[in-house]
């Protein structure tokens, strides 16, 4: 049965669509391909769009979108979610420097609204992960590169949600030195930010302003954590006077906008997507003020940590020679963050505050040179070039492999096997293959090959050579029997003529030679018979093999298939878990005991998931919290069963200790310790709340101790223990205000080895994950939701669900962080009673993984030890901005701004990486 090759190729679409256009030289470069368009069109804004309809593979679909109207939009291909690569190959000119772009538009094309996560490759370099987290928004990946060959290949592979698709895949050529950098020829340059300041409308300038059509973004469009914390004063201002720019740089349009701190500073705070690393990063300066004789403008980068940078003064008009004229330091080979923040800072002897028109964040991607037998592999495939199988695309084993292919494991790997049977090969065996030196597996069984078998002596690590039911004519050579790795070769039903090499005979193999008329064995015996030297494998398996050979192959590469799949096994509970009985660890109280320990029920501090807390204090005086179950509840008493278990077992410093348990008349009742200090949920927007607020750090503690007993039960229980009802009144606060995580009567524990255990759905509401009540899959993701809305409760001092606190269109604290926080207003929702006693850098931080742990893919959001090194994070940045605050931070840190700027006010000269236009166009390196 033949497994349908689910690959295409592309190669030379693009000289054949193309050549209609040629007349129209601007566009000469450009490779727009709609895909799973049927069409070809040209879009409002000139660019002519092709389909991709040469493709053979994956399927099309036509989508809506709400505000996307352009036509390469409404239609996109999508492909099965296996583990194989789908490539496109364009063609390009060789030692040329192009941009390429791929976007994605989800719009729920396949109605299951299940996000899609895949990888998207350049050649056998992993450019990128695809994560799409709205239906309706686009994603875009750019990266610029010099092309190294003729064709390049772009390849969707390692669908680990949903299914992989692909909206526009995009070509520009660019001319000249521009984006040279001495790394070319290692690394690509992935475009992380492309920045237009001071833009006029949220509309994006590309073609034709820029006629390379790269994309400036707009500041003033709205996105989350990008370009937020402005600096007050930051104003923008524009001109209509034409600028000075060479025909490389940012087009005039996007220098005639600039945004200016008129209060002495622009500040800036952007994530760059897949930084840290190291960066190519250009600043684009035009002086487009008319300032008076008397006023200067003069200012200088300041960046976190890169204190050295801050040397280097810009004085726009001095260094660009005039006014209306580009200016672009930049540096070639910096290292940044992946949360950048920077500053432009006036100096003390300026009269103006910054100017800033665009700038560009590039990081630079290691290429994988991909396997060492490409070359080899070029050779066979050129040979067949019509055939399907020679039309997948990419790197051979990169990402992964093609389907008749297997590789070596190695960061460069080599190819181990070739799978050909049946493939209607005719002629000699392309040489090429006798170059793959790290072979062991060859199958070319079931051809129509002819010729003489070729010498094999390179590849000394072949085991198995399977070249029955060919035409093959000549001798078996003398070779094939100083392979000494060889274990099976298989000549059978071929032509062969003359003796069997003696040497092939004698040596310890699985060896068949028959149907070969005028192939002798030796002088004495004739033969039509194959032989077996050695006795490894049954006879059996021989007689079969070459009808089965086919079979083989195909069982193996399901197996292989079924590898990436994992099929997990449900292993069973370990046997301390069977018990039905309450834990012999427990203590068993008598109902006596403790009817005298609380004073005959009299004092009652609370109502739990299900039932009453009451407190008391034991005989020698330990104080604790009993809880009373409800009675006659089937449940309430399987959960009493299930808590008093696990919680007997488990100890942690953050977790509530359960002392005993007492089941006498009725009766379920639970004994834990007594914390002092009441709930979370109290604190925050209870009754403990009015005077005693809690402060930001306190509450980042509280965080921390709470994810650590989290990050036990998740990571530190074997089976692993899902709590399931994570809610602020289930975070008790001892004496010292040490935060405790309480109440397992929900928790069910993780079987082994199995990613979920289904269940009725249990929760409390608002905090509940929604895509566990939909699947009724119960994974540790769960718990991390729920802490996400603990952390949003911590932020705001606002009640998970209110009608009240969140406005018309929210329902709950998620939705309504959300708005605020994507459009980096998180002012909005912090607690008006921190007063201003936070840094806002913690604050962002924990807002920021707060909704990361409430996104609506369990996959999508991080484990809680994840989220507890943030807090962490968090907390030591919130320590240090505590001390400075508690020392007159606002000396403090006006101070080291200064000697900063004074010690660079002493060096007049320019730093070495901050280099002028002039430089740049003598030596382009130095862009
Ligand atoms: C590749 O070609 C073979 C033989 O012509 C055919 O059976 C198979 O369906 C093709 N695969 C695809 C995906 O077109
Ligand atoms: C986008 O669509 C929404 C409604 O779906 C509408 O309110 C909004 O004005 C639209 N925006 C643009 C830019 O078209
Ligand atoms: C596929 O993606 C998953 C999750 O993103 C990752 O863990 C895995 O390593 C990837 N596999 C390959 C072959 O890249
Ligand atoms: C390419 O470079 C030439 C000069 O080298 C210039 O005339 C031409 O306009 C450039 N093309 C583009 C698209 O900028
Ligand atoms: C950039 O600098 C770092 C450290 O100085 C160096 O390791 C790296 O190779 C340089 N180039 C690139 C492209 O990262
Ligand atoms: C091989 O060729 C024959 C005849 O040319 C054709 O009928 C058959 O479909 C081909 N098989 C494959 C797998 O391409």
């Amino acid at each position: 049965m033949e497994s349908p090759i689910p690959f295409f190729f592309y190669s030379s679409l693009a000289l054949s669509l193309f050549l209609p256009f040629s007349s129209s030289q601007i566009m000469q470069g450009f490779i727009s391909l709609d895909c799973g368009g049927t069409e070809s069109f040209t879009d409002e804004i000139g660019l002519e769009w092709t389909p991709d309809n040469k493709v053979n593979y994956g399927e099309t679909s036509t989508i809506s979108v709400a505000n996307e109207t352009r036509k390469q939009y409404t239609t996109l291909r999508h492909f099965p979610a296996d583990s194989r690569k789908y490539c496109y190959t364009l063609d390009v000119v060789s030692r040329t420097r192009y941009l390429l772009r791929a976007s994605f538009l989800y719009g729920n094309f396949d109605t299951n609204n299940f996000y899609p996560k895949f990888d998207i490759s350049v050649g056998a370099t992993h450019w990128s992960t695809i994560v799409i987290s709205d239906a309706n928004s686009i994603e875009t990946r750019e990266l610029i590169f010099l092309a190294s060959s003729s064709t390049v290949s772009v390849c969707l592979s390692n669908a680990t949600t949903g299914q992989p698709f692909i909206s526009t895949l995009e070509l520009r050529q660019f001319n000249g030195s521009i984006y040279f950098t001495q790394y070319e020829q290692q690394f690509y340059l992935s475009v992380s930010a492309r920045i237009n300041f001071g833009a006029e409308s949220d509309a994006p300038i590309r073609y034709p302003d820029d006629p390379f059509d790269r994309i400036w973004e707009s500041d003033s469009v709205k996105k989350a954590n990008y370009l937020v914390d402005v600096a007050a004063g930051t104003e923008k201002i524009s001109t209509n006077l034409p600028i000075f720019v060479n025909s490389e740089m940012p087009p005039m349009k996007v220098m005639q906008t600039a945004v200016v701190g008129t209060a002495g500073s622009l500040t800036y705070r952007l994530n760059l997507e897949g930084f840290p690393g190291n960066a190519w990063a250009v600043t684009y300066f035009a002086e487009i003020e008319d300032l008076r004789p008397n006023e200067s403008r003069k200012f200088r980068l300041v960046l976190p940590g890169q204190a050295e940078l801050s040397k280097a003064i810009v004085n726009i008009e001095e260094n660009a020679l005039g006014k209306y004229r580009l200016y672009e330091p930049g540096y070639t080979n910096l290292t940044l963050p992946f949360v950048l923040s920077f500053k432009f800072g006036k100096t003390s002897d300026s009269s103006k505050g910054p100017l800033v028109n665009a700038m560009e964040i590039n990081k630079y991607l290691e290429k994988n040179e991909g396997s060492p037998d490409v070359a080899a592999i070029s050779g066979v495939l050129s040979r067949y070039s019509s055939a399907n199988w020679t039309q997948e695309g990419g790197d051979p084993c990169l990402p992964v492999p093609w389907s008749w292919v297997r590789c070596s494991s190695d960061p460069q790997p080599s190819i181990i096997s070739i799978s050909l049977s049946g493939k209607n090969l005719t002629g000699n065996i392309p040489s090429d293959i006798t170059k793959l030196v790290g072979l062991v597996e060859l199958w070319l069984d079931g051809n129509m090959l002819t010729g003489p078998i070729p010498d094999f002596t390179g590849c000394t690590d072949l085991k198995i050579i399977h070249l029955e039911n060919n035409q093959f004519t000549g001798v078996l050579p003398d070779s094939l029997a100083n392979l000494p790795s060889l274990r099976e070769l298989y000549v059978q039903n071929n032509m062969l003529s003359g003796t069997v090499p003696s040497n092939l005979l004698s040596k310890d193999l699985v060896f068949n030679y028959s149907g070969n008329i005028n192939l002798h064995r030796g002088s004495k015996i004739k033969s039509h018979m194959y032989i077996i030297i050695g006795s490894a494998v049954g006879a059996s398996v021989l007689l079969l093999a070459t009808v089965i050979s086919c079979l083989v192959i195909h069982k193996g590469k399901r197996r292989y298939y079924e590898k990436d799949h994992i099929v997990s096994v449900p292993t069973q509970r370990p046997a301390s878990w069977k018990s039905d009985d309450p834990a012999e660890a427990a203590h068993c109280f008598s109902l006596a005991e403790i009817e005298s320990a609380t004073n005959n029920f009299e004092k009652r501090i609370g109502s739990g998931g299900f039932g009453i807390v009451y407190y008391g204090k034991l005989k020698e005086g330990k104080e604790i919290a009993v809880k009373v179950l409800r009675n006659n509840s089937y449940q309430g008493k399987r959960e009493f069963s299930n808590e008093v278990t696990l919680l007997s077992r488990i100890h942690h410093r953050n977790l509530v200790q359960l002392l005993g348990y007492c089941r006498e008349e009725e009766n379920s009742i639970l004994v834990y310790e007594f914390m002092h200090n009441g709930t979370l949920k109290e604190h925050l927007y209870g009754s403990l709340e009015n005077g005693r607020s809690i402060n930001w750090i306190k509450r980042l503690e509280i965080a921390e101790d709470a994810a650590k007993g989290i990050e036990y039960l998740h990571t530190g229980c074997n089976p692993v223990v899902i709590h399931r009802d994570l809610k602020s009144s289930n975070i008790l606060l001892d004496r010292q205000m040490k935060a405790k995580v309480s109440d397992f009567g929900l928790s069910k524990l993780a079987v082994d080895g199995v990613s979920h255990v289904s269940s009725i759905v249990r929760g409390t509401v608002g905090y509940l994950d929604p895509e566990y009540y939909i699947s009724q899959q119960l994974t540790d993701k769960s718990d991390v939701y729920s802490f996400g809305v603990i952390l949003l409760e911590l932020i705001s001092g606002q009640e998970a669900i209110s009608n009240e606190s969140f406005g018309l269109h929210c329902r709950n604290i998620v939705q309504w962080a959300k708005l605020h926080i994507e459009c980096g207003d998180i002012q909005g929702i912090i607690d008006p009673l921190l007063g201003n006693k936070y840094d806002l850098q913690s604050m962002w931080k924990i807002a920021e993984k707060a909704l990361m742990c409430v996104q609506p893919h369990g996959d999508m959001r991080p484990s809680i030890s994840e989220v507890l090194k943030e807090i962490q994070d968090a907390i030591s940045i919130e320590r240090e901005a505590e001390s400075l605050r508690e020392g007159n931070s606002d000396e403090a840190s006006r101070n080291s701004f200064h000697s900063s700027m004074n010690i660079g006010s002493m060096d007049l000269g320019r730093a070495e990486s901050f280099l002028s236009i002039d430089e740049s166009v003598a030596q382009p390196t130095a862009r």
